[in-house]
């Protein structure tokens, strides 16, 4: 009989655990806000209480007094992070957001299956080492096809292509708490590159032939209310960032819950099953499985009094699994906890569970087997960001 495996010493390593939900749904029903003196952070796991947390105005993205992490500070890496408005609560963001709002909610997502393929032909994809491959699509594809959504030219350009996609990884990858000193060096170059790239692509506009690029619109209307063409340029590269990790976490927990199912002899081209895969893989073994919030003032929170500048983990995938709350808070409702609520909630919830699908359905075009892929695989070590690495 299988050992039982050991739950997670915190919700910090329950984000690579094996199987967190059991010990999720625990701290959901059990803890739903507590302090967890050796992590030095409150803990919200209740959809309630993170929703309380999210919704409170004194909570920060970012410890006031430290805008930008320490390790990229002073960096082109961290010029770039300190731009982004995921990461910001000045109130300068506020006409920005607007329009991005706006202009993501506007993208057209109908064929985003025709074009990941097409876009996908120009990726190799090396049949005697599946793992490698499948972990190169799943953080390239994502980002060539949120570039594409954009309207930058990354079609029939596979050059220019490969390395924004790898620029873009990299940059992700030297936001983690865990980046060594040198993926943080790789970081600030990608960043370099990636604000040239953009500030080029966005005064060259789109060819007179072509439709009007969403990207033009965003910066036309940028423009307009008085944002700065540097601060949009960051944006569009942010956008990319915000596709890269999270969708390759949901694109290979897709893969994982297909090979499990696969194993119970399911198939996975039933029409509408890469839809339902995807749904429920975003409540149920999400990519994104924590956030965190920072006081800006004292503040009395779920019952208990924080002071200003303590740290809250928002523990996303325990409140999807909570199941104390029927309706609205819980993991029932429309909107997956994984994509977080309120003043940052994710924009770009619909359009990456459209390019997860169509990544998915690529990969097995090609010939990924996820019943052979979910033999053999643990997960990249992260804080918040649960991605499966193949081997
Ligand atoms: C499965 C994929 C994704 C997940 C799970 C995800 C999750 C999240 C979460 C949890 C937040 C809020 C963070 C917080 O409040 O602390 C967020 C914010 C954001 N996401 Fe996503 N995201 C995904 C894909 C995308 C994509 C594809 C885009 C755009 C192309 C995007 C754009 C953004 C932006 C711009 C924000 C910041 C919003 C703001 O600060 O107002 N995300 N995302």
């Amino acid at each position: 009989m299988p050992m039982p495996i050991p739950m997670p010493s915190d919700p910090l390593a329950a984000v690579t655990h094996a199987d967190p939900a059991p010990y999720y749904r625990g701290l959901a029903a059990r803890r739903p806000f507590y302090r967890d003196e050796a992590l030095g952070l409150w803990v919200a796991a209740g959809a309630a209480e993170v929703a309380a947390v999210l919704a409170h105005p004194a909570s920060r993205v970012r410890p006031p007094a430290q805008p930008v992490p320490p390790g990229l500070a002073g960096s082109p890496a961290g010029a770039l992070f300190g731009g982004l408005i995921r990461m910001n609560d000045s109130a300068w963001n506020a006409p920005l957001k607007g329009v991005l709002l706006k202009r993501m909610a506007a993208l057209e997502l109908g064929g985003m299956r025709q074009r990941v393929s097409a876009l996908a032909q120009g990726l190799p994809f090396d049949l005697t080492q599946p793992g490698a491959a499948v972990n190169h699509w799943m953080f390239s594809l994502p980002v060539l096809a949120v570039a594409d959504a954009l309207g930058l030219a990354v079609a029939g350009q596979p050059g220019v292509a490969m390395q924004a996609a790898a620029q873009v990884t990299a940059f992700a990858r030297a936001m983690s708490p865990l980046a060594t000193a040198q993926e943080i060096a790789a970081g600030s170059e990608a960043a370099t590159w990636l604000q040239a790239w953009m500030r080029e692509s966005l005064s060259v506009g789109a060819p007179a032939s072509a439709p009007g690029r969403p990207l033009d619109a965003l910066q036309r209307e940028a423009l307009a209310a008085g944002v700065a063409k540097e601060v949009i340029a960051t944006n569009a590269i942010g956008l990319l960032i915000q596709a890269c990790e999270a969708t390759a976490g949901l694109v290979g927990n897709m893969l994982v819950r297909l090979g499990r199912e696969m194993a119970q002899g399911r198939c996975p081209d039933e029409s509408g099953a890469l839809r339902d895969v995807a749904a429920l893989v975003l409540r149920e073994d999400p990519p994104v499985q924590n956030t965190r919030r920072f006081l800006a003032t004292d503040a009395r929170l779920c019952g208990a009094d924080l002071k200003a500048g303590d740290g809250v983990l928002l523990v996303l995938a325990a409140a999807s699994l909570d199941e104390r709350m029927p309706g609205e808070c819980a993991g029932k409702a429309s909107r997956p906890w994984t994509f977080g609520a309120g003043r940052h909630a994710c924009p770009g919830d619909a359009l990456a569970a459209s390019v997860a699908q169509a990544v998915v359905a690529a990969l097995l075009a090609r010939g990924a087997d996820p019943a052979a892929l979910v033999r053999a695989f643990r997960y990249r070590p992260s804080l918040n960001t649960r991605i499966p690495h193949f081997l």
